[in-house]
């Protein structure tokens, strides 16, 4: 560790995840410099942050900067570089690094893995079959009972590789599309499953080996659309907690969800170390079904958690690695979050870029935060667009209610030609906020 606890931090990524992970390790005391790999236009201008020159998935670059600055903690926040194997490199060469190896990183990076994974283990899922080609899948297809069906193509896919088909035929033309080339390259294989109703939620919790902390519920906003309509992008905006998680559900959540699966991590020999993060169904009976494991923060989950988070990341994260996990708490602002993000005209498809972002200046607030993410400063020092998602705006309130009103107040200041957001971010929360329960009903 470096001289009088100066520490020296990497943030691999460039999204609003690694600004609000950068954003909320550079305000630990302890921590000297946050180093971005490669940042973005709201990183470069945060104190402490610099970012670099280099790509989140070039590993040896990575590696020979930690190396050559003597980086004390590395922290991966998106999947490519842990599918990669950056943690075995890091790992190996001696170096505290939050994610977990390549094979652990699996349960996201191979939903067939994943599958089976939680079949061995009992870990309550949809119900699926694998198909390994074309004609197989249509023959799980021809047999299949109960609709809609849901056809998941093996590998990161960034969110395209899931289609919901409402009926056979449906199903049938994504199976030709997934293994016919329309992800760009024919898929190896495909997982058929059974269509969950219920609400959606994540948990997700820092974990080494078998001991984990859980972080407070959230819930993400994947289509693009308001209601919950088009396409699938990577997240439209999230709030924290999500109040379909009761206390009870989560304690099922972890007994029959998180415990077993590290357990099953391990004793396969795929110990995880960082963040494990659990896409759930829960059913209107209450009970939890896990959709998906990521294996890192979600973005804009993140933003919503950091913002709440009130202990030190870097002390946090540092026990991580250093096994000390046991006895850490991590204490969270009582009040609600709520994270919306701004994208570019075309996103999730190809994204308009270079427009100009104005009306980000402004006092700081407490409590309200905008995160980068597809951004970048041109020679001239103005911030313009340069991805799909260009920033979020993230704002605690006492309530949902009163969180997404200020971040929605804030985002109508900012301008971006083309660039376009939900207004209903939160909706489901809402309607438990301010549902009253009708006179002489039965509940
Ligand atoms: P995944 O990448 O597996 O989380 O799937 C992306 C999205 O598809 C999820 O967030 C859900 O909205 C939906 N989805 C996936 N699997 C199911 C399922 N078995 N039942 C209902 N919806 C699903
Ligand atoms: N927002 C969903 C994810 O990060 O996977």
């Amino acid at each position: 560790m470096n001289a009088a606890d100066a520490l020296k931090v990497l943030v691999i990524g460039g999204g609003g995840r690694e600004h609000a992970i950068a954003w909320k390790l550079a305000a630990s005391p302890r921590v000297a410099e946050v180093f971005l790999a490669p940042g973005n236009a709201g990183t470069a201008s945060e104190p402490k942050c610099r970012n670099l020159p280099i790509a989140a998935e070039d590993l040896d670059a990575l590696l020979d900067f930690a190396e050559e600055q003597d980086v004390d903690l590395t922290v991966v926040g998106p999947e490519a570089p842990l599918a990669l194997g950056i943690a075995d490199m890091f790992e190996a060469a001696g170096r505290r690094i939050v994610g977990p190896r390549r094979r652990a990183a699996e349960i996201e990076s191979s939903k067939v893995y994943a599958k089976t994974f939680m079949e061995r283990h009992r870990i309550p899922t949809a119900r699926f079959e694998i198909a390994s080609s074309e004609e197989r899948a249509l023959s799980v297809l021809a047999a299949w009972q109960g609709a809609p069906i849901v056809i998941k193509a093996d590998g990161l896919a960034a969110g395209k590789g899931v289609i919901i088909a409402h009926d056979r035929a449906e199903a049938e033309m994504a199976v030709r599309h997934l293994f016919g080339g329309g992800l760009g390259v024919p898929v190896q294989r495909v997982v058929i499953e059974e269509f969950l109703e219920g609400e959606e939620a994540s948990v997700i919790v820092l974990a080494a080996e078998e001991r984990f902390l859980v972080l407070p519920s959230s819930q993400d906003h994947k289509r693009r659309d308001e209601a919950d309509h088009g396409p699938n992008t990577g997240g439209m905006g999230a709030y924290s907690p999500a109040p379909v998680i009761t206390p009870e559900i989560e304690a099922k959540i972890r007994e029959r969800i998180i415990a077993p699966t590290l357990a099953g991590l391990n004793a396969g020999r795929r110990r995880f170390r960082g963040f494990l993060y659990a896409g759930l169904m829960i059913t209107p009976s209450g009970e939890p079904y896990v959709l998906e494991f990521n294996a890192r923060l979600g973005d804009p989950e993140a933003q919503a958690l950091m913002l709440r988070l009130k202990s030190d990341l870097a002390e946090a994260l540092l026990a991580l690695c250093d096994d000390r996990l046991e006895g850490l708490e991590l204490a969270w602002d009582e009040r609600a979050s709520v994270a919306v993000v701004l994208a570019a005209q075309g996103y999730p498809g190809t994204p308009r870029k270079g427009d100009a972002i104005e009306g980000l200046e402004g006092v700081e607030e407490e409590g309200l935060k905008i995160f980068h993410a597809g951004t970048i400063r041109s020679e001239d020092g103005r911030v313009l667009s340069n991805g799909g998602r260009i920033l979020s705006v993230a704002a605690l309130g006492e309530n949902i209610t009163a969180a997404r009103e200020r971040a929605y107040r804030r985002l109508a200041q900012i301008r971006c030609e083309g660039a376009f957001y939900r207004r209903d971010i939160g909706w489901r929360a809402l309607v438990r906020e301010t549902a009253v329960p009708l006179a002489g009903s039965a509940e």
